[in-house]
């Protein structure tokens, strides 16, 4: 079966299966070859407590861009601790960095979307091309309902960016199952959630919602919906 044949037909069977069975599945087929991609959102904290139960040794890595909060390094440290699993850290290119920043700016983001996707670029797409090295597949944490840009998301996708399998096995959660799941288990989040901080990535490009508004409002919150991407997840 080609690739294509194989996510068509895994979508099939795993459309109505719950998280754990998705997990069950492919932590079992891509043994050794598939990890957790991990920003430390309540999702990933989620699929963490999920996947340490399933397969202890499996990989789990993060994107450490330089610009996090710190209450997310903490995070960081925490969830380490809580699984007694070493949680990779994967930095960007220094010289690389210095270079862009010499040339734009520290806070480049602000000024264009260009810019913008160039910082994620180096920052977040490099070091994730390196994580992702040796992989087969991948685990994230992206729901269908997080945005517009989501809203056609399945269990198993192809990553054409990276070249491998995607698997997004809360993609048909709700916020609401997220949480409950959380306070059941008592999985630790993420501080900065109480204070309104919905979706967190980087801390100049996030900024606390109101209730009324979208889950990822608060990201890139100076950009129309339709760009809010940072590259990991475009098609
Ligand atoms: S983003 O593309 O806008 O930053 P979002 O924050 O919604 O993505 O996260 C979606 C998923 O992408 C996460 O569940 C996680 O799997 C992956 N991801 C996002 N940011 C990181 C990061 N810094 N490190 C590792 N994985 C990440
Ligand atoms: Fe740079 Fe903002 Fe993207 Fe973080 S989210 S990598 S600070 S542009």
């Amino acid at each position: 079966m080609t690739n294509q044949q194989s996510i068509h037909s895994w979508n099939e069977e795993f459309k109505q299966a719950s998280p754990v069975d998705v997990l069950d599945f492919f932590l079992d087929h891509f043994k050794g070859k598939i990890g957790l991609s991990t920003s430390m959102g309540m999702e990933d904290q989620v699929l963490t407590e999920m996947v340490t139960s399933i397969d202890p040794g499996i990989r789990i890595f993060t994107l450490d861009t330089g610009r996090l909060f710190p209450e997310t390094y903490d995070l960081i440290s925490r969830t380490s601790k809580k699984y007694s699993k070493q949680i990779e850290v994967f930095f960007p290119d220094a010289g690389e960095i210095e270079q862009m920043v010499a040339e734009k700016g520290i806070n480049l983001f602000y000024q264009s979307i260009e810019n913008r996707e160039m910082c994620c670029q180096i920052r977040k797409l490099k070091p994730l091309a390196r994580a992702l090295d040796g992989l087969d597949a991948w685990i994230t944490g992206l729901r269908k309902d997080q945005s517009v840009t989501r809203n056609e998301l399945q269990v198993v996708e192809w990553d054409d960016n990276n070249g491998l399998i995607k698997i997004n096995p809360l993609t048909n959660w709700t916020e609401d199952e997220v949480k409950e799941y959380i306070e059941a288990r008592g999985i630790p989040v993420n501080p900065l959630h109480k204070q309104g901080f919905a979706s967190i990535g980087c801390q100049p490009c996030t900024r606390a919602i109101e209730e009324s508004e979208d889950v990822r409002a608060g990201r890139w919150w100076w950009e129309t919906p339709e760009t809010k991407e940072c590259g990991l997840h475009k098609k």
